[in-house]
């Protein structure tokens, strides 16, 4: 029998609500853990199935009902293990929300993760895709990733040169459900200089008419430009960006930029590689605010797809396949999902 206060069990679990798509789906179980150290306990009541791990669901597109049992972690705790001169050192539990950590941490008097306001989804998924947003990724912060290894049945810890830390990439989105991250440390400066260089961030600031700012600026400054270009998934559903934007070598975008002079290009962290912008080119296709039933691309960011209402995940990846097969045929480049499809292969 479970022990109600640290985790549960439901059999037949919607799954609408626990992705950002809205999409509708069934699990045949959904587990819900609130403290990681029962998690052998838990396991053990679902051993020999498959599991599939959720945060919020805000990168991931459901299409078909999910052969497995859904765990989901309701640890929400946050705090400061250590201050030191000049940065403190932060736990917080993969249930966390992540834009609260965000907010939390700049009324400590943290830095570092203003850029990354307003992301969606948990502590635990962070690392998974290493988000980032706004000139910054999370793996720069990164102290250690706490994990449940399922080939092992044994608690690890990470540290950030092991979690070969990418654009949107990590060992664990690599491996998929593999590693249960229970929790993240971070190590988080009082000062450090401030990221705004990416587009639009010095614009907002003077908009608002902040003449010296803090890391506090920074974040409100990235939270209205991300309100104004990305749909809110509680009004229209949606997972982000919904490709990611193709790395190529540098004589590939030469080329690319002698037919389309005005493809945006930015550096991809090694000299003969270059980041693309994958919206620039879908929207070039003409595929901005495009609508086919509820499955749609966003009027206000090309990279993101929608559902206005009842789409299936299906529905929404064949969508994506007719979006991608046409940059492919105009650009001669592939681009791929960001999100995680469960129930498909891409
Ligand atoms: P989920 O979608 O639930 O899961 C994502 C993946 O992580 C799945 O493979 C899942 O199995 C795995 N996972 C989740 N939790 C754990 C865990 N504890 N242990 C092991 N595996 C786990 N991303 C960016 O990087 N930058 C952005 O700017 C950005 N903007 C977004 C804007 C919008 C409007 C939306 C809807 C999404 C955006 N995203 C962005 C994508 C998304 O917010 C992030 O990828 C986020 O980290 C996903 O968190 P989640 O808890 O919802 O994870
Ligand atoms: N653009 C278009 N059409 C559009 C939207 C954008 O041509 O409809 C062009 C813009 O002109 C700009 C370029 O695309 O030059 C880049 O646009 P933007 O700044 O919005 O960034 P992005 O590359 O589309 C990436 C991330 C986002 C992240 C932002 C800000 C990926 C796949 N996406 O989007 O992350 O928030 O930068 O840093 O890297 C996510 O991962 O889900 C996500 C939302």
């Amino acid at each position: 029998m479970s022990d109600v206060r640290r985790w549960s069990l439901t059999e037949n679990a919607p799954l609408q609500t626990l992705n950002t798509f809205h999409v509708a789906a069934t699990a045949p179980r959904l587990l819900q853990v609130f403290d990681p150290h029962v998690l052998p306990e838990a396991l053990a009541a679902v051993s020999g199935r498959p599991l599939l791990v959720l945060g919020s669901g805000s990168n991931v597109l459901i299409a078909a009902d999910p052969d497995a049992t859904v765990l989901v972690f309701g640890n929400e705790d946050i705090r400061i293990l250590e201050h030191r001169a000049d940065h403190a050192l932060v736990r917080a539990g993969a249930g966390v929300n992540w834009h609260q950590l965000v907010m939390w941490s700049l009324t400590e008097g943290l830095s570092g993760l203003e850029n990354l306001a307003l992301i969606p989804g948990t502590v635990g998924a962070a690392p998974i895709q290493n988000i980032g947003a706004y000139g910054v990724q999370v793996d720069e912060f990164i102290h250690a990733v706490d994990a449940w290894d399922t080939a092992e049945q044994a608690f690890v810890r990470f540290e950030p040169a092991q979690c070969r830390f990418g654009y949107r990439d990590s060992l664990f989105k690599q491996r998929p459900d593999r590693y249960l991250i229970t929790a993240v440390e971070l190590r988080l400066p009082f000062l450090h200089s401030l990221r705004m260089e990416y587009a639009g961030i010095h614009e907002e600031l003077e908009t608002m008419g902040v003449e010296l700012p803090g890391a506090a600026d920074v974040a409100n400054a990235v939270i209205s430009i991300r309100r104004r270009k990305l749909p809110d998934p509680d009004v229209l559903g949606n997972a982000g960006s919904f490709f990611k934007n193709p790395i190529l070598p540098g004589e590939q975008v030469e080329v690319l930029r002698r037919h389309f002079p005005q493809l945006p290009v930015f550096p991809a962290g090694d000299d003969s590689l270059r980041k693309v912008s994958a919206a620039w080119m879908i929207e070039s296709c003409g595929w901005k605010g495009h609508r086919e039933g509820d499955a749609g691309v966003a009027p206000s960011h090309a990279l993101v797809l929608v559902n206005h209402g009842n789409a299936t995940g299906a529905e929404l990846l064949a969508l994506a396949r007719k979006v991608s097969a046409s940059v492919r045929e105009k650009f001669g480049v592939a681009i791929e999902p960001e999100p995680r499809l469960i129930g498909a292969q891409w």
